[in-house]
């Protein structure tokens, strides 16, 4: 008996040695190790984000969140114009910030309408290239939200209101550089030789922000001037994988350094708006705005300009067929708000998804991305108790009533149901391979959901 207990607790013991060592691998400060790091799961089962981009160039809300550059360095016709026209000859671009007021801001209601819109994590910028923090950093003296403008914490506020309302992901965006901050422009003009401006700004603010807000997104950015090596990223990230607060369940991006996105990080961006339309080896995301021209707040936008229903479900769902997730952008108005078409793209978003959740949650990329002969069509595929079900995503609603997919090989068994409809759809072996779906005439009021329809398929082949 006293042998047999001991015998246990050794086991147990060791079990708790090989246990703690898996837990604790410790990640070196290179890419080959780094980049060894498996994705925390919440992040792919996620698949739908929410990206927000708020900041002093929402003030101006005209052409883009790059309007200093865009009015001071790039003298862009129609930044110079509307500065003449409107404003003081002396104004300069600080004196926006006083108008960056967030007076109508509520958190709660934000993380209401992401909670809505089916999205399982936010990324709200932090800073952007203009240099101010939305949180009162120790490191931007005057140049942050508490000190000019808001005097709130827009960043502490909402992750509060998200991890209050909802079971939604905190995530954070941070610009490493600074358009015009002069230790970056000294350091830049020593071609790097020099980093004051991340020995003193850039990392003091990451720690700063990692460690008070514990964001489980890092969502880095405006790395591509200077290497790697001067920010110090493979240094940086070591320390988030290994021993910050988030360290277990943080994820990051590839935007740390020259030459670095696409080929090192967490999870792929490779570049603003990338959806490849074909499977990639790595776990990527499709970062995209609802307003084509812009991801911060234009005053001037117009209908054209924005996303339609069709056109987001459709950027949506080919996304996540080729294994991507798509962080989905809006852009707040100075005052805090959401405007009503961002609003209505959202909830709409979130009604399609209570009806199709099931098709896009948790998948994983099918062995075919789209059919191979009906155009439209995308698939995903889920593991069930009967194997792997798969869901053929259409984006036209098919006509006239008889819909014919190449890939699905079926068995005697096979099962077809459209998601949201009671009835299971009759089916019939193609002669040709595949599988043609017999599509039943449904009254328009009673189809159920808009924009691209659902049939899930169990027991293939
Ligand atoms: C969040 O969304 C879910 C699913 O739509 C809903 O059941 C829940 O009530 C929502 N929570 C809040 C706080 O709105
Ligand atoms: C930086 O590099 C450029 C181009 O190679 C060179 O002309 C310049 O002198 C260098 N500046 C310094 C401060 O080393
Ligand atoms: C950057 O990393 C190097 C090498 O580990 C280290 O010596 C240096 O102190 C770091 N610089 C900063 C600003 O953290
Ligand atoms: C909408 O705005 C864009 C510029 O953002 C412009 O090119 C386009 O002509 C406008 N469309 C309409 C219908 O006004
Ligand atoms: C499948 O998608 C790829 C990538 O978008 C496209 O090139 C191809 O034409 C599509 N196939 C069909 C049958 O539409």
């Amino acid at each position: 008996m006293e042998t047999y207990k001991l015998s246990i607790l050794i086991v147990s013991v060791l079990t708790g040695l090989v246990i703690h060592r898996v837990a604790s691998v410790r990640y070196e400060p290179n890419w080959q190790s780094l980049d060894s790091r498996p994705l925390p799961g919440w992040y792919d089962e996620s698949k739908i984000g929410i990206f927000l981009h708020w900041g002093v160039f929402s003030v101006p809300g005209l052409l883009s969140e790059w309007f200093w550059k865009q009015w001071v360095t790039e003298k862009d016709p129609a930044a110079v114009a509307f500065m003449k026209n409107n404003y003081r000859p002396d104004w300069t671009y600080q004196d926006f910030a006083e108008q960056f007021t967030a007076a109508l801001y509520n958190p709660d209601d934000w993380a209401e309408l992401f909670n809505a819109s089916g999205a399982r994590y936010v990324v709200l910028t932090s800073k952007h290239h203009e240099g101010f923090t939305n949180w009162p950093s120790k490191y931007s003296f005057s140049w942050n939200s508490m000190d000019v403008g808001p005097n709130r914490d827009l960043v502490g506020e909402l992750a509060e209101s998200i991890r209050k309302k909802t079971n939604i992901h905190f995530g954070l965006y941070h610009s490493l550089f600074e358009w015009y901050n002069p230790l970056y422009l000294e350091d830049k003009a020593n071609n790097w030789t020099t980093k004051d401006f991340v020995a003193f700004k850039t990392l003091p603010e990451l720690y700063e922000i990692v460690n008070r807000y514990k964001p489980e997104v890092v969502w880095s950015d405006g790395d591509w001037e200077a290497p790697d090596t001067y920010w110090n990223s493979t240094e940086f990230i070591a320390w988030l994988y290994n021993e910050s607060p988030v360290k277990d369940t943080v994820v990051t991006n590839d935007r740390w350094g020259n030459g670095v996105m696409c080929h090192h990080g967490g999870y792929y961006t490779c570049s603003d708006r990338y959806n490849p339309g074909k499977l990639q080896p790595r776990k990527w995301e499709n970062a995209m705005t609802i307003d084509k021209q812009s991801w911060g707040y234009r005053r001037n936008a117009n209908l054209s300009d924005m996303l339609t229903m069709e056109e987001l479900i459709a950027t949506l769902v080919e996304t996540v067929s080729c294994g991507g997730n798509i962080l989905i952008n809006v852009g707040p108005t100075p005052d805090g708000l959401i405007i009503p078409l961002f609003e209505e793209r959202l909830r709409n978003l979130g009604k399609w998804l209570n009806i199709n959740g099931e098709a896009i949650y948790s998948t994983v990329p099918w062995k075919y991305q789209n059919d191979t002969v009906t155009p439209n069509v995308w698939y995903t595929a889920k593991k069930s108790p009967n194997g792997l079900d798969v869901f053929a995503i259409v984006l036209k609603w098919p006509s006239p009533g008889q819909l014919y997919l190449k890939c699905p090989m079926t068995t005697e068994e096979t099962k077809v149901m459209l998601l949201g409809y009671g009835e299971p759809i009759k089916w019939e072996k193609a002669k040709t391979g595949g599988i043609n779906l017999q599509i039943p005439n449904i009254p328009f009021k009673s189809m159920p959901c808009d924009y691209a329809w659902v049939f899930k398929m169990e027991n293939l082949l």
